[in-house]
């Protein structure tokens, strides 16, 4: 990596799931009125969240982190918004009972727009379209127009992103509770639009969300998305499926992380629950070895994804929580502490992942399945895991 960074220097990278926007001008348009926004995050609450999951590295508190895989212009709603706060409210205070510690929280909601895909296009019959990407890039209807990716959509995305916020303060406030927000920072001429410097300190931090992740398929070194980063002051998580090796982690942790700042950075493992046991251990140790301060989360969704026989995506609620239970098993056998969760839910009454004590089946997927991307846990199921999550953080 080149050592002058700039919102802009990600742009020399190699940058892995970006819609092709048809109209350059458009874009720039749009970035350049994005740009003149106020931020969403300010620099401080950024900071604080650091220094909680600063924290929690240190064993004195857990990592929360819940919400929609994909927020939706359909789905926005403040009923939406206030189911969801409230079960991690209730998530929040299970888990806070069970173990002694302050629960840091932080919802996967007010600006969890953009999507990665595992295909560039979708196929249907004999007509071929753009793959649907999040509402802030195109719809998801099946048709040329919803397709297209269109610039415009970052502002709707901004304002009910905006809404979204203000609605959870404010329940936050009347709860004397702290919630942060975060997201996947995926869509490049979004976030570079939202990075904002201090003119005091002349540092910059991506004000869509005082937390930011990097995903799976865009962690890897020489990522678009790893530059862009890493010149930002937000703490920072990077999500580690099964094809990350110790070198590779070492090597992402030395650019996003030079300095060694507590709280900079969260490890999310999305292993899959059998693959966990073999994947995992070694990026433990290396990270051990290497002095690197970071904070081990477990998010048992992404690496538990399966195709029911009906054709809906769906994950067996079974095998999130055994992920969950080898994640807690095998921090600890390592001598680090589990640190945190990171899971898809809403406080929706969906059908969406199977079993649990509701015993969702696969018939019943039709039923309510409503995400706009990866299924979700519905509240029993949700508390269900945060049963076992107080359990294990007991023991
Ligand atoms: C997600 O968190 O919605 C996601 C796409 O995760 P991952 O990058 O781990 O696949
Ligand atoms: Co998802």
């Amino acid at each position: 990596m080149t050592e002058h960074w700039s919102p802009h220097s990600w742009q020399a990278y190699e940058a892995l799931q970006q819609p092709d926007y048809p109209d350059g001008a458009a874009l720039a348009a749009a970035e350049a009125e994005l740009a003149s926004y106020p931020p969403l995050a300010s620099l401080a609450e950024a900071e604080a969240l650091k220094g909680r999951i600063a924290q929690a590295q240190a064993g004195r508190a857990f990592f929360l982190q819940g919400g929609d895989c994909a927020e939706s212009f359909a789905e926005f709603s403040p009923a939406n918004i206030d189911a969801s706060f409230r079960l991690i409210m209730a998530m929040s205070e299970r888990l806070g009972r069970a173990s002694g510690l302050p629960i840091v929280k932080s919802a996967r909601m007010a600006g969890q727009f953009a999507k990665p895909r595992s295909t560039l296009s979708e196929t249907k019959q004999d007509q071929t379209l753009p793959a649907y990407r999040g509402d802030i890039v195109n719809g998801i209807a099946f048709d040329p127009a919803s397709r297209a990716p269109d610039p415009a959509r970052m502002f709707r995305a901004y304002a009910q992103a905006y809404a979204t916020l203000s609605r959870l303060r404010a329940l936050a406030e009347a709860e004397g509770a702290e919630l942060y927000t975060c997201h996947e920072a995926l869509l490049l001429p979004y976030e570079q639009s939202l990075v904002r410097t201090d003119p005091e300190s002349g540092r910059s931090w991506g004000s869509s969300a005082p937390f930011l992740w990097i995903g799976d398929r865009t962690r890897f070194p020489g990522s678009a998305h790893v530059e862009l980063a890493r010149g930002l002051v937000n703490p920072l998580g990077i999500k580690c499926g099964p094809s990350l090796g110790p070198d590779m982690l070492l090597q992402l942790l030395d650019s996003l992380n030079p300095q060694r700042e507590p709280g900079r950075i969260t490890l999310i493992s999305r292993m899959g629950a059998g693959t966990v046991e073999a994947a995992l251990p070694p990026l433990l140790r290396a990270v051990r070895s290497s002095g690197h301060p970071v904070l081990w989360s477990c998010d048992p969704m992404h690496g538990n994804t399966v195709k029911a026989a009906s054709g809906y995506k769906t994950r067996p609620f079974q095998r999130i929580l055994d992920e969950v239970r080898s994640f807690f098993a095998i921090t600890r056998a390592e001598g680090v502490s589990p640190g945190g969760i990171h899971i898809e839910m809403t406080g929706q009454d969906v059908t969406e992942c199977t079993g649990g004590a509701a015993e969702v089946t696969e018939q019943d997927l039709a039923d309510r399945y409503h995400t706009h991307c990866d299924p979700r846990l519905n509240p029993a199921q949700a508390m269900e895991l945060a049963e076992l999550v107080a359990d294990l953080l007991k023991a």
